[in-house]
């Protein structure tokens, strides 16, 4: 199997499961103009985001890597009218897209974009204390997951359901003596996972339009033994 082969069987798959977007494809031919780098989930994952944040009953939803709004509109579509997402992003330029999008997507009253480090603004969502998430998706700088898995988790409840991006990197994982920090981040996330009575894990491997990659779901069980 080629990566045209799983291109052609996403684009089949996104044919048959997923509605004509006119609002999503705007928003991707925003980012695509303002040359933002074409990173964000794929439609069928972003679909997958949904389905899980509206199994969930989410509505508190914490996301970490912003872009240009891709992800983060897919998953606050999965709010009630009443629910609310913060979403956090470094780049301004970024964070400006993607309120200018989720204002076209008709979901800027649900959703705050903070602009800053994550690292910060998670101690600053933590200091604040109260505000419990149901469901986190983490998508940002990848040597840093260990913390925002650390972070998120005092940030949720039993049951809080964290989703995590890119953590097979086309099989980059394996490679224990890698110089590249995001590999070596996602061996700390998953070491850690090995040490945390308090949540369970598992990761599914990916292909189709990104390349192969994966995404792990882990569960804050709140168990302690
Ligand atoms: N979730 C988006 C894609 C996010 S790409 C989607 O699927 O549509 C990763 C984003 O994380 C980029 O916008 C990048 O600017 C941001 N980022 C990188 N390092 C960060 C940090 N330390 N804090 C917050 N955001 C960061
Ligand atoms: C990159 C980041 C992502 O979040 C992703 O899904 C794919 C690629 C990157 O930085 O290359
Ligand atoms: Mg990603």
């Amino acid at each position: 199997m080629s990566q045209e082969r799983w291109t052609e069987v996403d684009d089949y798959l996104a044919d048959q499961l997923i509605a004509p977007d006119p609002v999503l494809d705007a928003v991707l031919r925003a980012s695509a103009d303002a040359e933002l780098p074409v990173i964000q989930v794929s439609a069928l994952q972003g679909k997958l985001l949904w389905l899980l944040a509206r199994a969930q009953g989410a509505s508190r939803i914490l996301e970490i890597g912003t872009l240009g709004g891709y992800s983060t509109i897919w998953l606050a579509r999965a709010l009630p009218s009443d629910g609310r997402l913060v979403s956090l992003e470094l780049d301004p330029a970024h964070a400006e897209l993607a309120r200018a999008n989720l204002t076209v997507a008709g979901l800027a009253d649900r959703v705050e974009v903070r602009i800053g480090p994550a690292l910060e603004s998670l101690s600053e969502l933590r200091a604040h204390g109260g505000e419990r998430f149901d469901f986190v998706f983490i998508d940002a700088d990848k040597a840093a997951i260990p913390s925002y898995v650390e972070l998120a988790v005092d940030l949720s409840r039993p049951g809080t359901l964290i989703v995590v991006d890119n953590v097979v990197r086309a099989g980059e994982v394996l490679d224990a003596a890698s110089p590249n920090a995001d590999v070596q981040g996602i061996r700390a996330f998953y070491a850690m996972m090995a040490t945390r009575n308090d949540l369970e894990a598992t990761t599914i491997q990916t292909v189709g339009t990104k390349g192969h990659d994966g995404l792990a779901l882990v569960l804050v069980t709140g168990d302690t033994e």
